[in-house]
C-alpha cells in the first residue's frame, strides 16, 4: 500500500474547513499543514483541526517538505498563481472550482502542471461521488431512452453584500463562475455518456442574464446549449433569487430526476435519484449511502490517481476541465460580463 498523501490547504475560508473536517475519512490522505495570509487564522485553523503545522504564508506552505499535495481554496483570481507556484514546488493539486478566471488561465494552470510533471485536478467534488458514475451509466445504458434534455439549475440566494466574494468582481464575482460551473459540467459529462464518452462539446451556445446593478458581477444566468446528437441542456444559475438546486434528465422512454446533483449525500443523508418510466412502472428510487463524506471522497480520487502515477483523473480531466471553461467564458461573453485584464 502506497504511504498516505500529505495535504496541506492553501487558505482558511468556508470550503477549506469543509475538506479539513472530511480529510480523516479519507483512505489515501491526512492533513498535516495548513497556510494563511495571516499566522493568527493558520493557528487558529490549525487548532480547531489538530496536529497540523500552521504556516503565516502561502509561500511557507510550499515549502513545507512534508506537504506532497496542496489543495487550493482561496478565491478564483488567484487559483492560478498558486496553482503555477505550487506546481513549481513540485506539489500535487487539488484547486478550486473554477479553476481559472477564464479558458486562458486555466489553460496555464495546465501547463504549469504537465511541465512540472505533478497532478492537477479541479475540484469538482461531485464528479467523485457514485451517484454521477451511476447517472451517466444509465444514460449509457439507455435506462431512458434516448437522451434528450438536460435541465439543471443551481440558484444559491446570498445576502447582498457588494464586499463578498459571489458580487465583488475583484474576488472573482459572478453567479456563473461560482454556481453556472455546475450546471455546465453535469450537462457536458450526461452529454457525453450519451455517446459513451467522458464529456461532450456544445455544437452552440446561447445565453443571457442580468448583471448586479451595483458590482456589476452577473446575479443570473440561463442558457441554451445543444449537444451532439439532437441533445439540448436548458442550465441557469442565480445568486439573488430563492435556494433551488436540481436536475432532470429527459430521454425518449422515461426521465430521472437527480435532486442533489452537486453536493449528493451532503449534509450527512444518502443520496437519491428517482427513475421513471412511463407505462404504469412504479418510478424506481435508488439511493447511494455515505461510505465518506463528499471531499473525503474527492481527495481519495485524487490520492488514488497520485499513487498509480497520474497526473490528472478521468472524473474531471484538464481537457474537461478547459472545455468547460471555453463554454463559462461564451455564458458571460453572452450576459456581457468581464473580469478586469481580460482582453
Ligand atoms: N467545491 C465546493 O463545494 C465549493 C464550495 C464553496 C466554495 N468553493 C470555491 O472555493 C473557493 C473559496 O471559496 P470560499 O467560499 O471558501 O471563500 P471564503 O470563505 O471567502 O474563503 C476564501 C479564503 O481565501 C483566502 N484568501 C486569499 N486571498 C483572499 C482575498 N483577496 N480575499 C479574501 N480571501 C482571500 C482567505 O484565507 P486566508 O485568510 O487564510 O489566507 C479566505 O479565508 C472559491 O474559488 C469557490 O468557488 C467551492
Amino acid at each position: 500500500m502506497s504511504p498516505k498523501l500529505n495535504w496541506g490547504i492553501l487558505a482558511t475560508g468556508g470550503i477549506a474547513r469543509k475538506f479539513a473536517a472530511a480529510l480523516p475519512e479519507s483512505r489515501t490522505g491526512r492533513l498535516v499543514a495548513v497556510g494563511s495570509r495571516t499566522r493568527a487564522a493558520a493557528e487558529k485553523f490549525a487548532a480547531d483541526f489538530g496536529g497540523l503545522r500552521a504556516h503565516g504564508s502561502y509561500e511557507a506552505l510550499l515549502a513545507d517538505p512534508e506537504v506532497t499535495a496542496v489543495y487550493i481554496a482561496t478565491p478564483h483570481p488567484s487559483h492560478l498563481e498558486w496553482t503555477r507556484r505550487a506546481a513549481a514546488a513540485g506539489k500535487h493539486i487539488l484547486c478550486e472550482k473554477p479553476l481559472a478566471l477564464n479558458r486562458a488561465g486555466a489553460q496555464q494552470m495546465v501547463d504549469a502542471a504537465r511541465a512540472h510533471q505533478v497532478f492537477l485536478m479541479e475540484a469538482f467534488m461531485y464528479r467523485c461521488h457514485p451517484q454521477t458514475a451511476k447517472l451517466a451509466e444509465l444514460v449509457r445504458d439507455g435506462a431512458i431512452g434516448e437522451l434528450r434534455a438536460i435541465h439543471a439549475n443551481f440558484t444559491v440566494p446570498f445576502k447582498f453584500d457588494p464586499a463578498h466574494r459571489i458580487f465583488n468582481k475583484a474576488l472573482g464575482g459572478g453567479a456563473i463562475l461560482d454556481l453556472g460551473c455546475y450546471p455546465v459540467s453535469f450537462s457536458r459529462r450526461m452529454a457525453g455518456a450519451a455517446a459513451g464518452r467522458a464529456f461532450a462539446e456544445p455544437l452552440s451556445f446561447h445565453g443571457s442574464g442580468r448583471l448586479n446593478t451595483v458590482t456589476g458581477a452577473d446575479e443570473f444566468a440561463a442558457a441554451t446549449v445543444a449537444y451532439p446528437g439532437g441533445i439540448t441542456a436548458q442550465l441557469s444559475c442565480s445568486s439573488c433569487t430563492p435556494l433551488e438546486i436540481r436536475t432532470r434528465l429527459l430521454g425518449s422512454a422515461g426521465w430521472i430526476d437527480v435532486p442533489s446533483p452537486f453536493h449528493p449525500g451532503e449534509p450527512n443523508k444518502p443520496a437519491v435519484i428517482t427513475l421513471h418510466r412511463p407505462g404504469g412502472a412504479a418510478p424506481e428510487k435508488m439511493e447511494f449511502a455515505n461510505a465518506q463524506p463528499l471531499y473525503a471522497l474527492e481527495a481519495d480520487t485524487v490520492g488514488d490517481a497520485i499513487a498509480r502515477g497520474e497526473l490528472e483523473s478521468p472524473a474531471m480531466s484538464h481537457a474537461d476541465t478547459l472545455g468547460n471553461m471555453a463554454v463559462l467564458d461564451a455564458w458571460r461573453a453572452a450576459v456581457g460580463m468581464r473580469y478586469d485584464g481580460e482582453g
